[in-house]
């Protein structure tokens, strides 16, 4: 079977793109290179732009793999209308192309954020959505989206809510941001928040793992599955590790927006009930801290 995946530029496009090509499978990378930049030289590249309906010229019975999107939630709520189309018109123009196409399977990543405040944690698939930023709302909407196609045209798919994904190849995110402004500045680091913003912290391979699961053993209907490590760890004890791991002790300076969070749209507590994909076979083999420190170090070998 041939793979599409969408975003495949991108850092978790990117690391599906290594794995697939590493197993020998026949895959084409889609991107407009508007946020990744990553091309493995051994799959196929098309430059596209999705938020056009274009012809992703999907080989017929093919697999999937829809990840384009900005994936700022910060710059969601200053940004709405560009995310949208990114975050949602792509999600049509994916979908009308997996109907032509008949395909295999569609897995689709959605994130933890459609939960917003979570009122329980670990947060499972059954409990409320209450999106508090555009991003996490045009999430809920892709899904949708993919939930309707799914169900009208017989198209297997899932949608994965996604904790953080850490790792190698990042250009966003609070151990990319934190590196990069130590290797800058040794003396002091801003941390966005009060630094007790707690989340859970899943390792680049653990993702790929659970993307692979969920593509081969979902159910003929359409599925959503949370996927995330075991616990979470607060900002702060992020930005102890990394400093540690550089040799560093620099001063603390917290910028908090409001009631100790981050940013605008910053969900402050998050950690997921993973077990309805447990049940496929997947678990996490890092934890939170495990996890950002096997990142921190990619990080620094880059
Ligand atoms: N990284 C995380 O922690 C995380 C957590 C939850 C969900 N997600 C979701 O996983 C997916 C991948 O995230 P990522 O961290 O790899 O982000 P990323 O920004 O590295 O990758 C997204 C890619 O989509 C591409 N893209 C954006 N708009 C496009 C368009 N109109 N046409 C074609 N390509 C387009 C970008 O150029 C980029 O390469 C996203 O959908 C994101 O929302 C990520």
């Amino acid at each position: 079977m041939s793979y599409i995946v969408t975003g495949g530029a991108g850092f978790i496009g990117g690391h599906l793109v290594d794995y697939l090509v590493s197993r020998r499978s026949d895959v084409i990378a889609i991107d407009d290179l508007s946020g990744g930049s990553y091309i493995n030289s051994k799959s196929k590249f098309v430059k596209l732009d999705l938020r056009r309906p274009a012809n992703m010229n999907t080989p017929k019975g093919s697999g999937i793999f829809h990840f384009a999107a900005n994936p700022s939630v910060r710059d969601s709520m200053t940004n709405p209308t560009e995310h949208f189309d990114r975050d949602v018109k792509t999600t049509v123009n994916v979908m009308e192309s997996a109907r032509k196409a008949d395909s295999e399977f569609v897995v689709f990543l959605s994130t933890s954020a459609v939960y917003g405040e979570a009122k329980r944690l670990p947060t499972s698939e059954s409990d409320p959505v209450n999106p508090i930023s555009n991003y996490a709302e045009f999430k809920l909407l892709a899904e949708s989206i993919i939930c309707f196609y799914s169900r009208n045209y017989g198209i297997k798919a899932a949608s994965l809510r996604l904790a953080n994904v850490v790792g190698g190849r990042s250009d966003h995110g609070v151990v990319y941001d934190f590196v990069k402004k130590l290797r800058h500045s040794q003396e002091t680091l801003e941390i966005l928040g009060d630094g007790s913003q707690s989340k859970s912290y899943m390792y680049i391979d653990d993702a790929i793992r659970a993307i692979m699961t969920a593509a081969s053993k979902m159910p003929d209907s359409y599925s959503m599955f949370n996927v995330g490590s075991t616990d979470r760890i607060s900002v702060k004890e992020i930005a102890q590790i990394v400093a540690g791991k550089m040799g560093i002790s620099p001063k603390y300076i917290y910028k908090d927006w409001g009631r100790g969070r981050g940013w605008s749209g910053d969900v402050k507590h998050m950690q997921l009930d993973a077990s309805r994909i447990r049940k496929l076979g997947w678990r996490p083999k890092f934890s939170s801290s495990q996890a950002v420190s096997k990142a921190v170090d990619d990080a620094l070998r880059e």
